[in-house]
């Protein structure tokens, strides 16, 4: 008999649903939260009440597009945390509810080990054991992955995840919020012609607030000599920024690769979508002789399929959750 199961992820601003069934991609739906735009940022509040509105009907879109009801799930899968306490809530609440009235297990996933197990929704899938680089508005983690349910942090930021960094400097530049796709359109027009300082960080642990604080004050100093210095050098300056960002992501994959010996290398999370970090990854790759593995975009954004996908890997193991399992905000140690 078949496995259906049934994924929700709410953990920030997206409202998910999908479908897999043995471990395949029935559908996988999102409901974007564009309230947030005009606030430059999430608003945990306004994306709670977002998901209260939006989550039955994804849901059950994401049935209909599978071709299922109900009656064909054998469990439910949703995220538990990290995120937002009122957005996991969400779906937490949902999830139980759900099962309980089926009569199906739950199954709670880890959100960050989801984005790893992205890649396992697609051919092909990176062999054990690999590295992923998991990048994101609010993660940037070097894992090491040596079985569904055995990942490693070997690096993790100490303050701003690199999605952070791309959308808070977009905001320096006067972009709307997220500014990163904005950045990595805008940079293809223009050349990497100022340098922003390094972090000299131990490790392979990432640091982002520093680069925040040094374009904040570049921009206001260059800006007294000119006040139209933004506009006049945004391409440039937005090449320079994603020139940063990316640079010290691949520096310390190099690092991470060359340490652990390890030749399969893989990226996830929204920034994986930045164009310079996947060719510097396909150039990098070349040169140290890694296979690299890049999702397809919609696997690579917060998304639910991934919750289904380690989702399933979880049901075969039999790690089911009881139904007073609570959403944590913060990363558990996996
Ligand atoms: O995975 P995701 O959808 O949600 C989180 O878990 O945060 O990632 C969103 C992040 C945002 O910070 C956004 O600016 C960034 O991914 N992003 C990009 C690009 N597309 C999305 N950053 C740089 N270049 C892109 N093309
Ligand atoms: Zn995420």
């Amino acid at each position: 008999m078949s496995i259906v199961l049934l994924a929700i992820e709410s953990s920030c601003d997206d409202t998910a649903a999908a479908v897999i069934r043995d471990g395949r991609v029935l559908s996988n739906c999102v409901a974007n939260q564009e309230v947030h735009r005009q606030f430059g940022g999430v608003v945990p509040e306004v994306a709670s009440r977002a998901h209260q509105a939006n989550i039955v009907p994804v849901v059950d879109m994401a049935l209909r597009n599978a071709g299922i009801t109900t009656k064909d799930i054998t469990a439910v899968a949703f995220t538990r945390g990290p995120g937002l306490m009122g957005s996991l809530l969400v779906g937490a609440s949902f999830a139980k509810g759900l099962a309980l009235a089926l009569n199906v297990p739950l199954l709670d996933v880890n959100h960050m080990q989801a984005h790893v197990l992205a890649h396992f929704a697609e051919e092909p899938h990176p062999p054990f054991p690999f590295l992923c680089l998991t990048v994101s508005g609010g993660h940037t983690q070097i894992i090491r992955v040596t079985d569904y349910h055995q990942q490693e942090v070997l690096g993790e930021t100490l303050d701003d995840a690199a999605g952070e960094a791309f959308d808070k400097s977009g905001k320096l530049l006067g972009l709307d919020y997220p500014a990163g796709p904005e950045i990595d359109r805008l940079a293809r027009q223009g050349k990497p012609v100022f340098p922003f300082p390094e972090p000299a960080i131990e490790g392979l642990n990432f640091s982002y607030s520093g680069m925040k604080t040094s374009i904040l004050y570049f921009l206001r100093d260059r800006q007294k000599e000119n006040p139209q210095f933004i506009e006049e050098n945004l391409n440039d300056l937005c090449a320079s920024i994603q020139h940063s960002i990316v640079g010290i992501l691949l520096k310390k994959l190099r690092k991470a690769a060359r340490e652990t010996g390890i030749k399969q290398v893989a990226i996830a999370g929204g920034v994986s979508a930045n164009s310079a970090l996947r060719e510097g990854l396909q150039e990098l790759g070349q040169k140290e002789g890694w296979t690299t593995f890049i999702p397809r975009f919609e696997f690579c954004t917060d998304n639910a399929a991934m919750i289904g996908i380690a989702g399933y890997y979880q049901y075969l193991r039999g790690q089911f959750a009881e139904h007073d399992v609570t959403p944590y905000a913060r990363q558990l140690k996996v």
